[in-house]
């Protein structure tokens, strides 16, 4: 396994739970002597246990060479960053990079498969850079969940495989056997296209929902309870229905910009996934109004808290993440932003991405002084305090929850005014 960032390490532990035997290259030094020394290096629910397991029972090993991990390997999984270029597309240098650097050391008859999200056609090309017709490269995209990242492997709801070798893609589908999942074995070009196809859904789903929030909160509409009647409908599903401040995480925002990419490059016009991404944008203005308004029309001078600068709960993760951007937009408005993340240590010194931003020890000193509240993060300890007290310490008591995360009625009974997303 090449890389151990929050979908190589997942894998990793979650096939030597399987019982196969996996060995983990890191380049990071930090990242590399926190699995050494059984910590983790990012923030996984259930990680910590799967991977103190496996490293026990003698099936996974950590190296920070990938020459070293690929040596005596039948399977090389690539799980290198596949990041935004400026134009939009995936930058390929990581896996390219990857793949030159093995290409010579793969055991004869090795299969590499591609785990980072690439576009489609990539697999021909990581099969040009290593250049060995002796070596299959197959497609097998990831769609594990930060978070939940360890659930999300045990329990997939299908495997893609996408091969032109029939025996390669069999035997990659096998090593997921444990796995009641459906297996969908394809061609190459195919399951990469399953992949952005299935993230530019999701995201438009999303963008869907929150369009329709700000609907309801027109026409006075209760946006929980049409959501909960579409919800219903088995076609549409709960999942994915939860109006926020914007969709954003390390996935979502550059596989639909790649997607979108792809799309012009062939010639074809996708207005639609392009409005999505255009109404993500406008949600987040939309949350940066209510907040404006929260703190009596003007963000400069004014003082607001910021609960949760993580792109979701349960992750440590700030990558594109919508309450950040938020965060930072108000500061740029002239706010001072009193922010707290249960994942972010004010001691230690800020890094780059939280500067201009007032780091807090917990959310009641986030509270102090503020004219307005905006939960940003839907973490669950949010829900829990003592609201009495975060009303005392409050210089206006005003609520904007982006995540619909409270219950409006217990907080106005306290004295807050309050804002959700589509609610009353
Ligand atoms: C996503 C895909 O879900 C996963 O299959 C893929 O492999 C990687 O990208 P992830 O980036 O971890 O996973 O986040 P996800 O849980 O999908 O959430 C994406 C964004 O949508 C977040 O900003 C989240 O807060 C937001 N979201 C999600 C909502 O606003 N409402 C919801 O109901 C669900």
């Amino acid at each position: 396994m090449i890389g151990a960032g929050y979908v190589g390490l997942p894998t990793a532990a979650t096939l030597a739970h399987f019982g196969h035997s996996v060995v983990l290259a890191e380049r990071d030094e930090r990242r590399l002597s926190a699995l050494r020394s059984g910590r983790m290096p990012i923030v996984e629910t259930g990680l910590d246990e799967l991977v103190a397991d496996s490293v026990a029972g003698n099936r996974l090993w950590f190296t920070d060479s990938a020459v070293e991990a690929v040596k005596g390997a039948e399977f090389v999984f690539l799980c290198v960053p596949t990041p935004q270029s400026a134009d939009g597309s995936a930058d390929l240098s990581f896996v390219q990079q990857a793949a030159k650097e093995i290409g010579t050391h793969l055991k004869p008859g090795a299969i590499v498969v591609n785990k980072s999200t690439v576009p489609v056609g990539s697999a021909t090309m990581v099969e040009q850079v290593i250049g060995r017709p002796d070596i299959s490269v197959v497609s097998n995209p990831e769609f594990l969940r930060e978070g939940t990242a360890v659930l999300d492997s045990l329990n997939p709801d299908r495997i893609v495989v996408g091969a032109d070798d029939p025996k390669a893609a069999a035997a990659v589908g096998e090593l997921f056997a444990a796995t009641a999942a459906p297996l969908i074995v394809t061609d190459t070009t195919t399951s990469e296209a399953i992949k952005y196809a299935s993230n530019a859904f999701l995201a438009t789903k999303l963008s869907f929902v929150n369009a329709l929030a700000g609907l309801c909160e027109e026409v006075g509409a209760d946006a929980r309870d049409v959501l909960l009647g579409l919800g219903y409908d088995k076609r549409i599903g709960f999942e994915f229905l939860r109006p926020g401040p914007g969709w954003g995480g390390s996935c979502l925002p550059k596989d639909t910009q790649a997607l979108l990419y792809i799309a012009r490059e062939a010639g074809y016009d996708f207005s639609l996934l392009a409005g999505a991404i255009a109404s993500n944008d406008e949600q987040l203005a939309r949350v940066i109004g209510k907040i404006r308004t929260a703190c009596g029309g003007a963000l400069d001078g004014t003082t607001v808290a910021a609960w949760g600068l993580t792109f979701k709960a349960n992750t440590d993760d700030r990558r594109d993440s919508p309450s950040l951007h938020i965060a930072h937009e108000l500061a740029a408005q002239g706010a001072t932003v009193r922010a707290f993340d249960p994942t972010v240590d004010p001691e230690s010194e800020p890094p780059e991405d939280l500067r201009g931003l007032e780091l807090c020890g917990d959310p009641y000193e986030a509270a102090t002084g503020a004219k307005a509240l905006v939960v940003l993060t839907e973490w669950d300890e949010f829900r829990w305090l003592d609201f009495a007290r975060v009303h005392s310490v409050m210089d206006v008591p005003a609520i904007v929850d982006a995540r619909n995360l409270l219950d409006p009625s217990a907080v106005r009974r306290i004295g807050f005014s309050y804002s959700g997303i589509g609610r009353h």
